[in-house]
């Protein structure tokens, strides 16, 4: 969460049984960077760094919950309108996992054909294409369901096809507080990709329930705000 999951953040939430925790999302080239500048002005929480800062904060910040827990996995989300400066990140010594992002709905983000506006582009499975060739790390893609236009199935397969490692999947449902069951479901059981699924986790029946749909893992975000949850992430 842009502005919030910093390493103090991710390094008090992973006593709750996380194994992989994600920084981010972190702007890295110059047309995100002046993007995120502008989020900030008006007000929402955001990382802000200068172009030749921000791969040497994420390695820092990489470093402070690897020197607290070795164990566990590390992923930095990151946007970018160019796939270079994600290669160069996923080369962060102690980073297991980078992370496109392909999810940000921010006015300022979709204006440059970023974050979620990245589902409709030409070149999407030449860029993740690119960024897995070139990546040192694993790869993951955070995509969110259900955007106006776009057939998720369809991009789920393009990520498989072009060779990441994972497909973090918002199953956002527009209409409701909850994930979109059914196309979860169509997701897990139609690509062999590893999916990560994300949305509304507030107990354990819903982390079940996703598993039931087929998932590898799960995620949650706003659920760890309150540093609060109910139940245990270590039993599933
Ligand atoms: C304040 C806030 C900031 C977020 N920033 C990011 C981000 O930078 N990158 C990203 O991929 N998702 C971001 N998200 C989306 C969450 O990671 C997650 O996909 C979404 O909130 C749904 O999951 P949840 O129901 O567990 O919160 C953000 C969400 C919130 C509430």
């Amino acid at each position: 969460m842009a502005g919030i999951t910093d390493a103090e953040f991710l390094n008090k939430v992973i006593p709750y049984g996380f194994d992989v925790v994600t920084l981010g999302g972190y702007s890295l080239d110059e047309k995100t960077i002046e993007a995120s500048r502008k989020i900030i002005e008006r007000g929402r929480k955001e990382f802000h760094f200068e172009i030749d800062e921000v791969i040497p904060h994420i390695e820092s910040e990489v470093n402070l919950i690897k020197n607290k827990y070795p164990d566990i996995r590390v992923s930095a989300n990151v946007r970018s309108t160019v796939p270079e400066p994600i290669i160069e990140a996923s080369k962060i010594e102690k980073l297991d996992i980078i992370e496109i992002n392909c999810h940000c709905r921010q006015d300022e983000i979709t204006a440059i054909g970023c974050g979620q506006e990245m589902l409709k582009r030409p070149d999407l499975s030449d860029y993740i294409s690119q960024i897995v060739d070139g990546a040192e790390s694993e790869v993951s893609v955070k995509i969110r369901a259900n955007v106006e236009g776009i057939d998720t199935l369809d991009i789920a397969h393009k990520i498989e096809d072009a060779g990441a490692d994972y497909l973090h999947l918002d199953a956002m449902d527009p209409n409701v507080f909850d994930a979109d069951w059914k196309l979860l479901r169509n997701v897990c059981g139609n690509t062999d990709i590893k999916v990560i699924g994300n949305n509304s986790i507030d107990s354990a029946e819903k982390i079940q329930k996703m598993y039931d749909c087929g998932v590898y893992g799960f995620s949650i975000a706003r659920g760890v705000i309150s540093g609060n949850l109910n139940f245990n992430i270590a039993d599933f």
